[in-house]
């Protein structure tokens, strides 16, 4: 084992998310096979917490992962974040049936703010920031703005669970394997007014669009579909997605940090003004990625329909945003 281990942190790592995340970044499933960690584990003080969170430790200390080179618990982000490269802020409250995720912000978005400045102070330079908790764009825009020396295109949110969701539909309705589908777009917010966009999208090199050949299925099926699973599963399992959502957060992970080799992927990322997004909103994108760095999908045509949908996500995200300025 000759690479010299990174540093990860991950907050809320005794909840559920926690529980699915932990024991696939100690394998090397984000980071890569060869890849030792050192997990810096964040939950809040209270003693519940801090002792659920020792035995998820004492889980991870029985799996004997030959890549995990450390292990720490804190109470606090200023001792969680220190030095670390990677930084998956998952802890927040979840949402329970019939609660859209921006109901959330109140009681999420100062935890944003606090680790956003917390992040300032102690993390690496290159600190890579992946914002799971909800809501989550608008909390990876509070984290952003409280960390005002580390680079902002360090903060992302999480869109690939939005991104896996509408790979998984489109297999279905095609009959296609859903590793042979590329060119995938999800813009905007994680929230019912995500889009999903399949118009670019190809299975074996034909077009996806002209395969379904149905405006009506992608209207009044796929999008309510996709835009509210979150919910769907809230509601069948009583409790808001984890597994799947930890698998996105991995996916998402390894993909910023090894590259797609041209693939393109969703990510909530802090515009430049691509796309007419003003700059600073956290929105997601298509993008592909080469050396940590993630690049956005440039010059795709976008027609009525599809203005209209961003224009309905942005929309969304700017009142999010003007609800936090207090905060910033
Ligand atoms: P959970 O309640 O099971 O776990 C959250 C954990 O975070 C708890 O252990 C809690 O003690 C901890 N926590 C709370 N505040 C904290 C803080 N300030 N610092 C550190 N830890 C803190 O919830 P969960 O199911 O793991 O979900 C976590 C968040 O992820 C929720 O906000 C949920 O809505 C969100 N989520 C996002 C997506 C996405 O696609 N972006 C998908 C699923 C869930
Ligand atoms: C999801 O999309 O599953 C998560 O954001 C959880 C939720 O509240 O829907």
């Amino acid at each position: 084992m000759s690479k010299k281990p990174v540093r990860v942190a991950v907050t809320g790592a005794a909840g559920q998310i926690g529980y699915a995340l932990l024991f696939r970044i100690a394998s090397g499933e984000m980071l890569g096979k060869d890849q030792p960690v050192i997990l810096q584990l964040l939950e809040i003080p209270d003693e519940k917490a801090q002792k659920a969170l020792k035995g998820v430790m004492m889980e991870l200390d029985d799996c004997a992962f030959p890549l995990l080179a450390g292990m720490e618990a804190h109470g606090d982000a200023m001792t969680a974040f220190k030095d670390t490269d990677y930084a998956l802020l998952v802890g927040a409250r979840p949402r329970g049936p019939g609660m859209e995720r921006k109901d959330l912000l109140a009681a999420n978005a100062q935890i944003f703010t606090a680790q956003g400045k917390a992040l300032d102070k102690v993390a690496s330079r290159n600190v890579k920031v992946l914002v799971v908790g909800n809501p989550a764009n608008t909390n990876a825009y509070i984290a952003m703005k409280s960390a005002p020396s580390l680079p902002r295109e360090n903060f992302t949110a999480m869109l690939r669970l939005d991104h896996n969701r509408a790979a998984s539909q489109i297999a279905a309705k095609t009959g296609k394997p859903v590793s042979s589908i590329e060119k995938l777009a999800v813009w905007g917010n994680h929230s019912p007014t995500m889009y999903a966009d399949y118009r670019f999208a190809t299975i074996d090199g034909k077009s996806v669009k002209e395969m379904i050949n149905d405006d009506v299925w992608n209207k009044d099926t796929f999008l309510p579909t996709v835009g509210k699973r979150g919910a769907a599963i809230i509601e069948a399992r009583g409790l808001s997605s984890a597994a799947s959502a930890a698998n996105a957060a991995i996916d998402h992970m390894r993909d910023w940090a090894l590259g797609t080799n041209g693939k393109w992927v969703t990510m909530g990322i802090p515009s430049n003004g691509e796309y007419g997004i003003p700059k600073d909103v956290m929105f997601g994108y298509p993008v592909t990625t080469e050396n940590g760095k993630y690049k956005i999908v440039e010059g795709l045509p976008i027609d009525a329909f599809s203005q209209e949908r961003i224009n309905l996500t942005l929309k969304e995200l700017q009142e999010e945003q003007d609800g936090v300025k207090h905060l910033l």
